[in-house]
């Protein structure tokens, strides 16, 4: 069983930053990244935690990041709460399995999205225009609908409000030809090889941001990866083109909210035990699918 639910830290170290999700924290050359049970829905995050969260998405991107170390190196040093600074130490059990510590990089700041069905903003871009992130898709797809092969959809990230999304050309021309193309490439790379091994699992990855940074003059994974809360989740027994499959995470707290008659401005409305209860077990489920590891 997770430990207790914890939905926001206070340690005694420089603040990088702070997420909806995430607390991190500024170790010098490293950081410390604390995925609390924070969850969130229409950009909002509720007012409760959900058990275990943390540690899924944590264990998820650990295990993501293993896999795809040969395709691109990543960020990830440790897990180990042992190596936290001598002042953080007295939290290391609440830390522990939710965190991890990771080479700080020089951000490139895109979000570097892969896309094998159309949804999202993609579906939204389709229909009023026929094209993605200035990729032309055939006529006639529906949404929802399997890609004839999978798409890189670039997005500037914006410091506030939402991302925009912009072309591989528009992206070359801001980072550069060879990076541009670099950063295209490993996303669709990795893309692909987790596809395959989660559609095997019952789980299709419909897409996923990731995120990518420079250290010492070589381009390396950085943030979370392959997690439900940076990519569309659908179970395989779920999906149906025509129409938006179920998220398989959030379908259960969204659908309670649609009802609670919310507005989606904050403060969101806290959530009934049932409603937390069935959210967490599809977060457990998501990493028991996926790793084949169970929970603690
Ligand atoms: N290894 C790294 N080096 C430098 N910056 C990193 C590294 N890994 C992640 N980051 C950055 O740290 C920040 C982590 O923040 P987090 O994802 O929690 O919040 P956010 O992206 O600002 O907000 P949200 O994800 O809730 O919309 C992001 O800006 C991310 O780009
Ligand atoms: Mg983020």
């Amino acid at each position: 069983m997770p430990g207790p639910v914890l939905t926001q830290t206070d340690l005694p170290l420089p603040r990088f930053g702070v997420g909806k999700v995430r607390d991190t924290y500024d170790l010098g050359d490293r950081l410390l990244m604390v995925t609390t049970d924070r969850v969130s829905a229409y950009d909002c995050v509720m007012p409760n935690g959900i058990p275990g969260k943390g540690e899924v998405l944590t264990r998820l991107s650990a295990f993501w990041f293993g896999r795809t170390a040969e395709i691109i190196p990543n960020h990830l040093l440790s897990t180990d709460m042992g190596e936290l600074p001598p002042e953080a130490q007295p939290w290391r059990e609440q830390l522990a399995g939710r965190s991890m510590i990771v080479r700080k990089a020089k951000r490139i700041d895109f979000e570097c999205v892969a896309r094998g069905y159309l949804a999202g903003s993609a579906w939204s871009e389709y229909r009023a225009s026929g094209m993605v992130c200035g990729v032309r898709l055939p006529a006639g797809l529906r949404q929802a609908d399997e890609l004839p092969e999978p798409i890189f959809t670039p997005a500037i990230k914006a410091e506030s409000g939402h991302d925009e999304n912009i072309s591989l050309e528009e992206m070359k021309n801001r980072v550069g030809e060879d990076l541009g193309q670099a950063l295209a490439d490993a996303t669709l790379a990795i893309y692909a090889a987790a596809a395959s091994y989660a559609l095997d699992r019952g789980i299709i990855i419909a897409d996923t941001k990731m995120e990518f940074g420079l250290l010492d003059g070589q381009l390396i994974l950085i943030d979370e990866l392959l997690t439900p809360d940076s990519s569309r989740f659908w179970a395989v027994g779920e999906y149906a083109p025509g129409g938006s499959p179920p998220s398989f995470d959030k379908q259960y707290l969204r659908d309670w909210l649609d009802s609670s008659g919310w507005n989606h401005q904050p403060p969101a409305p806290t959530l009934p035990d049932d409603v937390v209860a069935g959210t967490a077990a599809r977060y457990r489920e998501a990493l028991e699918w996926l790793t084949d590891e169970p929970m603690r």
